[in-house]
């Protein structure tokens, strides 16, 4: 709600572009995580402190903030609700925010790919070029083929070139874990992440998986 002096309350324009939707469904944000706001975030180990706080800090400080940030971590320790809560924040302040799983995206890239012109259609792609703050979901979960890296090199060095914020989540360590599993690097390449190295600031997220407390025999 917002005081207006001398006449009382009512709700707040915030609010009111909440409810009737428009920006906010362009956003795409997934249905799943409409619940998801940095007040119900619950911390149980210090790096979930520290992502909570990062992120606050940059839903709060964006445009004046330096680079964009990488969540990186195990299954189900809020790394796509700490993305979806800061888009929900930036949304409030009044910036476009756009939301996609990076493995939906190349699918919605290549089903608008045209087989006569040899292109892609530009009205998947540019408004991924050009969102003010982008989120892309599972980086590198997807299939490393060529064109799956072509394309992801495509979307990251435009925005890395055009300096917009980007928010990436990823499963993916840059340490190995062990000989069985990959890094982030040789799921993305050597160059992309070194790009990601000066466009975002990575913030490793550790804890338990959330989704097992929805476990009935617990
Ligand atoms: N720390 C937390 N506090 C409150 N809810 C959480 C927390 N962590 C996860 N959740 C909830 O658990 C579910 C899974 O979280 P989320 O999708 O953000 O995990 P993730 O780290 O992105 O996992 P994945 O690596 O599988 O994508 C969501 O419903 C989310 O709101
Ligand atoms: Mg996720």
């Amino acid at each position: 709600m917002e005081i207006v002096p001398g006449r009382g309350a009512r709700v707040c324009s915030c609010q009111r572009q909440k409810a009737s939707g428009s920006s906010f469904e362009k956003a795409k944000l997934p249905q799943r995580y409409n619940q998801c706001h940095f007040n119900n975030y619950t911390t149980a180990d210090p790096s979930q402190v520290k992502a909570l706080r990062l992120a606050i800090q940059f839903a709060n400080e964006y445009p004046a903030i330096e680079r964009g940030l990488l969540f990186t971590g195990t299954v189900g320790v809020g790394k796509t609700h700490l993305a979806v809560s800061i888009l929900k924040g930036l949304y409030e302040r009044g910036f476009s925010c756009l939301f996609y799983e990076f493995g939906a995206l190349l699918k919605e890239i290549q089903d608008s790919y045209n087989s006569n012109t040899k292109t892609s259609e530009l009205g998947v792609l540019a408004p991924v070029l050009n969102a003010e703050v982008l989120v892309l979901d599972e980086l590198g979960a997807s299939k490393p083929t060529d064109w799956v890296r072509d394309t992801m090199a495509h979307i990251i060095n435009t925005r890395y070139n055009n300096k917009k914020a980007t928010i990436f989540t990823t499963n993916y360590a840059d340490e190995r874990q062990n000989d069985r599993e990959e890094t982030l690097e040789d799921r993305i390449g050597v160059r992309l992440r070194s790009r990601l190295y000066e466009m975002c600031q990575t913030i490793e997220v550790k804890g338990p998986d959330y989704r097992r407390k929805f476990d009935a025999r617990r």
